[in-house]
């Protein structure tokens, strides 16, 4: 493996470009104003699969975004390798605070990323860490060192839940059979100390809506008399956290997997500190459950958050208004145990319960799915350690992630096997804000070390 080093120095100006103009198509799954931009970057993936060396390429239609489908069987009798990744992206708003237009990729220098970044909406979440896959295929083809087989999966509607994908998943049993299955979607503590996320959080996500009269009022008139949807649904949002920021609603910590004070100070190893932290997000301090310290808070713990909440006269200037209706979307971070849909079923009872005379509440379930831990003695673990270690010359700190690929759950269900979690982001990349970045050396980085995963993979698995 040599050579790939080589490799990557030689193609890198063609690499970054090809993915530049990936890049350049908005596939927004969430907006349905992109349809066909998303459908372009399809077709687009299963292009460059044919040009890194698939034997097979086909887009999957679903009910859905298609998915597309690749494969370079090379002898049955190895192991397969199925690779997971999805060309969607995130909305790209609030669009003023970009500070280069989010589909016109740039590459910019920053302090984390002195040999420069390349800023667009998926860059690293989650078109360039996927295509770090397309090119370390490229590598192992044309020279020869791919050691088993492998299978694509890459999916389009990620970001609104993957529905489509589990439809998929359920159907195509045989057709997706593999012995591990490699993702990169997640991110490393720092380019010094490359990281394995061995865990991803649940997620439940709703959307509430108080009513109360049956039109907009005049807030002089009513105001007093009435309740107001929007005072009402601040107050019972307010009311799901106590002062130690616990979640309040009954039964919602009752499956929480609980780590021990020796998993608990393993966790602390991890390199990471508080002033920093606060430094890079401008913050006058850290907020969260008490008992817990931030790294706990993002990844071992559940949490509740409001997404987004309107309702009324946001305009310019005043309008003395009650509105009739005032909306809010929620998402619950879950951990292992917890299941998403009890969870659900959980907070809208809840919901519903506390709601005061005078106001009518809705809760209608967006998505959700599962939480996912995998272990650190896996072939696939080990093998991703070793290629971590032999490129970054340290090896990899196990850590387990705040964020949601809920889909991964859903694959040890139905494909009964497991995965790893190789990310090459950074969490300074700023994956669903503005100015989303992904850094060159993280990129290639990525493309390097992508084959020794598969070399190790196939060595420990004999
Ligand atoms: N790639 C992210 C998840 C992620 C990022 C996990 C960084 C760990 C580290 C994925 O695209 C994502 O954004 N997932 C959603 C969930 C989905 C159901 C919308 C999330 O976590 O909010
Ligand atoms: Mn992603
Ligand atoms: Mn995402």
């Amino acid at each position: 493996m040599e050579n790939i080093k080589a490799y990557v120095q030689q193609h890198k100006d063609r690499f970054i470009n090809e993915l530049i103009e990936l890049l350049k198509i908005p596939s927004v799954s969430a907006d349905t104003a992109y349809c066909q931009d998303v459908i372009d970057t399809a077709n687009a993936v299963k292009a460059s699969l044919e040009k890194a060396g698939c034997d097979f390429v086909e887009i999957c239609d679903t009910p859905g975004y298609p998915i597309v489908y690749g494969e370079k069987i090379i002898d049955k009798s190895l192991p397969t390798v199925l690779v997971y990744g999805h060309y969607d992206v995130q909305p790209p708003d609030p669009m003023e605070l970009w500070t280069s237009p989010p589909f016109e990729p740039v590459i910019k220098k920053t302090e984390i990323h002195p040999e420069g970044a390349i800023f667009a909406r998926g860059s690293c979440d989650d078109k360039g860490q996927m295509y770090m896959h397309v090119k370390a295929l490229e590598y192992m083809v044309q020279s020869n060192t791919l050691p088993c087989n492998v299978k694509f999966m890459i999916e389009g509607e990620e970001e609104v839940g993957s529905k489509s994908l589990s439809w998929f998943v359920e159907r195509n049993q045989e057709k997706l059979k593999n012995d591990v299955i490699l993702i990169s979607d997640t991110g490393m503590i720092s380019n010094q100390q490359p990281s394995i996320t061995t865990g991803l959080r649940g997620l439940s996500y709703v959307e509430v809506e108080v009513t109360g009269p049956n039109r907009d009022l005049h807030s002089g008139l009513y105001g007093g008399a009435v309740a107001n949807p929007i005072n009402v649904l601040a107050k019972m949002i307010a009311s799901l956290h106590d002062d130690d920021n616990h979640i309040t609603i009954p039964g919602f910590y009752d499956k929480v997997q609980e780590l021990s004070l020796e998993e608990r100070a393993e966790m602390a190893k991890a390199p990471f500190n508080l002033e920093d932290y606060k430094k890079a997000l401008d913050l006058t301090d850290v907020y969260g459950e008490k008992g817990y310290v931030t790294n706990e808070r993002n990844s071992i713990r559940p949490t509740l958050d409001v997404n987004g909440i309107w309702g009324g006269y946001t305009g310019e200037g005043a309008k003395t208004v009650i509105a009739s209706k005032a909306f809010a979307k929620i998402s619950m971070r879950l951990v292992p145990n917890q299941d998403w849909s009890a969870i659900t079923e959980l907070f809208t009872k809840h919901f519903i319960r506390i709601a005061p005379a005078g106001v009518i509440v809705k809760v209608k379930p967006h998505h959700g799915g599962q939480g996912y831990v995998t272990p650190i003695d896996s072939i696939g673990y080990k093998a991703a350690n070793m290629a971590y270690t032999e490129t970054f010359g340290v090896p990899a700190i196990p850590v387990r992630s705040g964020g949601s690929i809920p889909i991964v759950a859903l694959f040890e269900k139905e494909l009964k096997s497991k995965t790893i979690l190789m990310g090459f982001g950074l969490d300074s990349d700023a994956i669903h804000s503005p100015n989303e970045h992904f850094g060159i050396f993280n990129y290639l980085k990525g493309i390097e070390t992508i084959p020794l995963f598969y070399k190790y993979f196939v060595e420990l698995s004999k």
